[in-house]
């Protein structure tokens, strides 16, 4: 038996989602750009695809920017922020994920702008107020925070930072690569003025995802060429992936609270079973069911001589988790995140994730191989 517990890694393809995308490859190879009727189908369905996804939440279509995915969205942002938009200061946090923290470092130390590390508390939660602090001594800044985070779940209040970015004039950004599909996003209520969408963490495509860019922001190609997604970013688009995060955000979005419901049984479950199994264990992160992503537990756990094998070990007992953002793995640094929380060196921390197809069988498995190897 094999379980796949690392969902916020990346997920299955729903296979709706194949459907419509199998659809596109074979029958719609047009390329957009093309005066002629096959290149003006594809546009159709291009733009089709485009606005199902605005309305899904609550944008305009020309708000809609599609990429390869998240890295590539948070890039765009803290990089065309600081260059077409006069910022002069980056507002973020020490657990955001490297696609926004690296690029923010490294507008630093090109000397284009400055950072600034909002404070966060050992559950990974914003001190709004510190966050308030940092805002009225920038004003005008770029304020980057995620929405849920990837490796310990812990969710912010995007509502209250935007008030914050508001009242000082700052222009809000939010990766919301892990909630995306996950939760109901409205930007207007949120008031965000960026959001970005990695179709693969709801049962999409991997390599395509969006920008949500308020339309009041012009921002400037950063892969120059073709005029494509509106002079923003060149090359031929990706059209069967864009049609599969469509596809893939149109369903999440329908069964958007059935999905919570289960899924949050399911880590419930799994949360319940650590505590009674596994001594010593703790949990890294907010656990409550509306301070934290349903679909991410992190177990702390306690110092054993396994240490660092316990994720190869699972494996060897079929078990698919991950220590950690996934997106790092191959390096052999420790967890940023777990560092920013304060997560005692000695122990371990082991990222269980889940998604629609995981099963309560999976999660007791998990957990027994888990009890076993450290009982050994
Ligand atoms: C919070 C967060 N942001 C950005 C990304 C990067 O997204 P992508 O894989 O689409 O580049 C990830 C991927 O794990 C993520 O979890």
């Amino acid at each position: 038996m094999r379980v796949y517990l690392d969902n916020a890694a990346t997920t299955p393809l729903d296979p709706e989602v194949v459907t419509a995308m199998t659809d596109v490859l074979s029958n719609y190879y047009g390329n957009p750009s093309a005066q002629h009727a096959i290149g003006r189908t594809a546009k159709g369905i291009l733009e089709i695809a485009r606005r199902n996804v605005a309305e899904l939440i609550n944008a305009k279509s020309s708000e809609i920017f599609f990429t390869s995915g998240g890295t590539e969205a948070d890039n765009i942002v803290i990089r065309s922020a600081v260059t077409d938009l006069g910022i002069k200061n980056i507002i973020t946090s020490p657990a955001e994920h490297h696609a926004v923290l690296y690029t923010a470092e490294a507008m630093h130390e090109k000397g284009l702008a400055n950072l600034h590390l909002v404070k966060i508390n050992n559950k990974g939660e914003i001190d709004l107020e510190n966050l308030e602090l940092l805002a009225s001594t920038y004003p005008d800044s770029l304020i980057s925070i995620m929405h849920a985070n990837n490796e310990i779940g812990t969710l912010a209040d995007l509502k209250a930072i935007s008030q914050i970015a508001k009242k000082y004039h700052c222009i809000f950004h939010s990766d919301t690569v892990q909630t995306m599909g996950h939760y109901k996003i409205d930007v207007e209520e949120l008031g965000v003025d960026f959001l970005v969408c990695s179709a693969h963490k709801f049962n999409g495509p991997k390599g395509t995802g969006f920008l949500y860019i308020k339309n009041i922001h012009k921002l400037k190609p950063m892969i120059t060429g073709g005029g494509q997604e509106k002079n923003l970013r060149a090359g031929t688009e990706n059209l069967h992936g864009i049609v599969g995060l469509a596809k893939a955000l149109e369903i999440s979005n329908k069964s958007i609270d059935e999905k919570q419901k289960y899924i949050l049984k399911l880590k419930n479950l799994m949360k319940k079973l650590v505590e009674e199994k596994i001594q010593g264990a703790g949990f890294n992160g907010v656990t409550t069911d509306n301070g934290s992503l349903y679909t991410v537990l992190n177990i702390s756990v306690p110092p054993n001589p396994i240490g660092e094998m316990l994720l190869f070990k699972l494996d060897i007992e079929g078990v698919c988790a991950s220590g950690g953002s996934a997106c790092s793995s191959g390096s052999n640094k420790g967890s940023h995140v777990l560092a920013a929380i304060g997560h005692p060196e000695d122990r371990t921390g082991l990222r269980f994730s889940f998604g629609k197809f995981t099963t309560e069988e999976d999660i007791t498995f998990a957990v027994d191989k888990l009890q076993k190897i450290l009982s050994e």
